[in-house]
């Protein structure tokens, strides 16, 4: 997809259209392999990012391959070794992780399934939250903070530069600017290949991009959670990619007042869909910088939740969701 077809004023001039809508076809079939490689993650497209790495718009979020509470080692490691190489199977080659899940527990997870990676699979970490205890995320986004788990995190992952590494979130005690220059340092040294943020507003966008080049933000955004609209309208009208998280969540705030989950709940009844799949082709749709990373703990449901690579709504349909 290229990013760079998607200007400021295109975005300006179209409104809500310019998120994507005009990308959309008709596409009946789901749930069988998009193309005969069997690979149905490619039915989502690519996306160039920071202008270089070509990723599948259908990622994966390797949050919940840890223990209860994102916590400690999973039930069964060996399951979820298994879902990490079928997630790649599939086709997906777009992994969203961070020090933080386990701590540590989804980083070497990773590395113990995936070791040696396939050339086209990008790992996207995060430093900036440390884990204490099972309840706490606290955060800590000071450069030498920054520098300590980003080394950690390259020699967890047996890597020598991290495809894309994210700030977990800003840490309300540290400057923006402080943590954003560190990442650069890292990027400069050859440890980072490119920078993302996460969790921020567009005043804290404008300001992380002032200090570096920002290819990626990953803020909470779903059919039902849209507070985030106006960060991905700066990152549509600049071809930043949007990481959606908690993409299959939704339910709640205004989409209840506008009926946008119900409706979506209707469609998917009518195309013999689940609600799951429905809610990622919505964010397929709504946007060609949207690469969401829907995280399970069940190989079931990712294989269901990649289907909906092969998803198209129509205008139409994504009209009547709102
Ligand atoms: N940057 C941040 O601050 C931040 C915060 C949270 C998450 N993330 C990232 O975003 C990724 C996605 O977020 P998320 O995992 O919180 O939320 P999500 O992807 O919206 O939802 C995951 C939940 O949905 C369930 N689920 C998944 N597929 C399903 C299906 N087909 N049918 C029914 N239930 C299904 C999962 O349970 P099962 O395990 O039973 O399938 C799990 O409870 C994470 O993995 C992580 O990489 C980032």
């Amino acid at each position: 997809m290229g990013s760079a077809t998607f200007t400021r004023r295109r975005f300006l001039q179209s409104g809500a259209a310019a998120l994507g809508l005009a990308t959309l076809e008709a596409t009946p079939a789901l749930g069988r392999a998009a193309e005969p490689s069997g690979r149905p993650a490619r039915a989502a497209g690519t996306f160039l990012l920071g202008g270089d790495l070509p990723v599948r718009r259908m990622g994966f979020g390797a949050m919940r391959v840890t223990g209860p509470g994102i916590w400690g080692d999973p039930p069964d490691p060996a399951e979820a070794r298994k879902l990490l190489r079928r997630a790649v199977d599939l086709g997906v080659n777009l992994m969203d992780t961070a020090d933080a899940y386990g701590p540590e527990v989804s980083e070497r997870l990773i590395w113990e399934a995936l070791h040696p990676y396939p050339k086209d699979l990008v790992i996207a970490t995060k430093g900036g939250l440390t884990r204490p205890t099972r309840e706490r995320w606290d955060h800590d986004a000071r450069p030498e903070h920054l520098r300590q788990a980003c080394e950690a995190s390259l020699r967890r992952l047996r890597l020598e530069r991290i495809d894309l590494y994210q700030l977990h979130a800003p840490d309300p005690k540290v400057p923006l600017a402080d943590s954003m220059g560190e990442l650069g340092r890292l990027q400069r040294e050859g440890k980072i290949r490119h920078v993302g943020v996460s969790n921020v507003s567009v005043d804290e966008l404008r300001l992380a991009r002032s200090i570096v080049k920002v290819v990626s933000v990953q803020n909470r955004y779903n059919i039902g959670d849209r507070r985030s609209e106006d960060v991905l309208g700066v990152c549509a009208a600049d071809g930043i990619a949007f990481l959606p998280w908690a993409p299959l969540a939704g339910r709640e705030r205004e989409a209840k007042r506008s009926g946008s989950v119900e409706v979506l709940g209707q469609l998917a009844r009518q195309r013999g869909i689940t609600e799951t799949q429905a809610a990622l082709a919505w964010l397929l749709a709504r946007s060609p910088v949207i690469l969401p990373i829907p995280g399970t703990s069940s190989i079931a449901h990712l294989e269901e939740n990649v289907a909906a690579a092969a998803l198209r709504l129509t205008p139409e349909e994504l009209k009547r969701i709102g």
